[in-house]
């Protein structure tokens, strides 16, 4: 079992170390492959480097519209200032940031400097909440600047792995997922592959500062989402390759049904302003054959390294997004549409891609 998880680790580890080698040219959008099908359109794409970090996994844009905002590998939170064409430094989650920066493997210093993942704006008081895989879940307020902890732990049991977070913006509260209490982010292939199954998906609310856990013993609980009537939110089980629903409102409240199950290993997932859910993934899939996970390709309809989905309220796949050759974007963490754009993060590369949808 040992060397099984270690050989599997190995794959992966390469899959991806060979996936951001592979260089930059146009990419391809590809409209409804199940049937009544848009066609190929060819997008306008822009990549956009950050330097001296990379792993952009989460974007959100503030109540002005500005960014996207993304947390990187040194982990610092950045700011895309489209005017001046740069990414400039918004926000850190620790102040014990010596060393932080650099050319170094910002793995070995992740645990200290902080790796901010998930990012959600309050749209009504301009708050970034943000949940960091090592800090927890934490707030900053619209200047930036060093973030304030808000929670480490539920029930007693210590964050390991914060991922991901979502604001309801007219209520007191925020939802996100801890991955795992056994690994820490450095070791997320070892979380996938073990089949750990030790994730939550919980609440925080900021009048009496308490988290409540909504779900327990989830595998490897990624991206979260609320629905535009807020009446359910959206968890992604990445190891289960499944997205699950938690009903909030009465009188569904607390029942969880599969709302969609997927080709791929999904991660985070974003609302547009239709009520659609545009749902990032790597193109590996983990097969679960006689209780061992194994590393498979995905189906030969969706054998793209960039690949993305689109859902509609009822899970239905509306639109599958794919690079096939990674040739402007790949193994994404996330896909966020504002504005005619779809903009694009992912955990192993070190730039967020923009793809034009409409407009000019
Ligand atoms: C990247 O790091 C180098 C060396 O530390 C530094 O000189 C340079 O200004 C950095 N670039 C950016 C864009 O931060
Ligand atoms: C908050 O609620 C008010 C009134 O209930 C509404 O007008 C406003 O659009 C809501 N804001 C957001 C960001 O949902
Ligand atoms: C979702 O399902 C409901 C109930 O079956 C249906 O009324 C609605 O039109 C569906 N929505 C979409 C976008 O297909």
């Amino acid at each position: 079992m040992g060397n099984k998880l270690q050989y599997q680790s190995a794959f992966l580890a390469l899959a991806f170390l060979f996936a951001t080698l592979i260089s930059i040219a146009d990419g391809t959008l590809v409209g409804n492959p199940l049937g009544s099908g848009s066609g190929r359109q060819q997008p306008k794409s822009q990549v956009i480097p950050i330097m001296n970090a990379s792993g952009p996994e989460s974007l959100a844009f503030d109540r002005l519209g500005g960014g996207p905002y993304t947390g990187v590998s040194d982990g610092r939170i950045i700011k895309w200032d489209v005017e001046n064409n740069r990414w400039i430094n918004f926000a850190v989650t620790t102040p014990h940031r010596w060393g932080c920066e650099g050319s170094h493997d910002h793995t070995l210093t992740e645990d200290r400097c902080g790796r901010p993942l998930g990012l959600s704006f309050n749209l009504r008081t301009g708050d970034l909440y943000i949940a960091d895989a090592y800090m927890g879940l934490l707030v900053v307020g619209p200047q930036g600047g060093l973030a304030k902890p808000l929670a480490t732990q539920a029930q007693g049991i210590p964050f390991k792995f914060a991922n991901a977070v979502v604001v309801d913006h007219n209520s007191s509260v925020v939802y996100f997922t801890d991955t795992s209490t056994v690994f820490q982010r450095r070791d997320y292939v070892t979380a996938l592959i073990s089949g750990d199954k030790t994730g939550r998906l919980m609440k925080y609310d900021l009048r009496t500062k308490q988290v409540t856990v909504l779900m327990n013993n989830l595998m490897f609980p990624n991206g979260v989402a609320l629905s535009k009537n807020k009446d359910y939110l959206l968890v992604v089980e990445t190891t289960n390759s499944r997205i699950l629903r938690y009903w909030l409102k009465k009188p569904m409240a607390g029942k969880v049904e599969v709302f969609a199950q997927l080709p791929g290993l999904p991660d985070n997932i974003q609302i547009n302003h239709k009520g659609e859910f545009w749902v990032a993934m790597n193109a590996i899939k983990l097969t679960n054959l006689q209780g061992f996970l194994w590393v498979s390709k995905p189906p030969a309809d969706f054998d793209g390294l960039g690949l993305a989905v689109k859902l509609n309220e009822n899970g239905t796949i509306v639109q599958v997004l794919e690079d096939k050759e990674g040739n402007v974007w790949r193994y994404s963490s996330e896909v966020h549409e504002k504005l005619g754009s779809l903009w694009i993060g992912s955990v192993l590369v070190s730039f967020v891609a923009r793809l034009a949808i409409s407009g000019p």
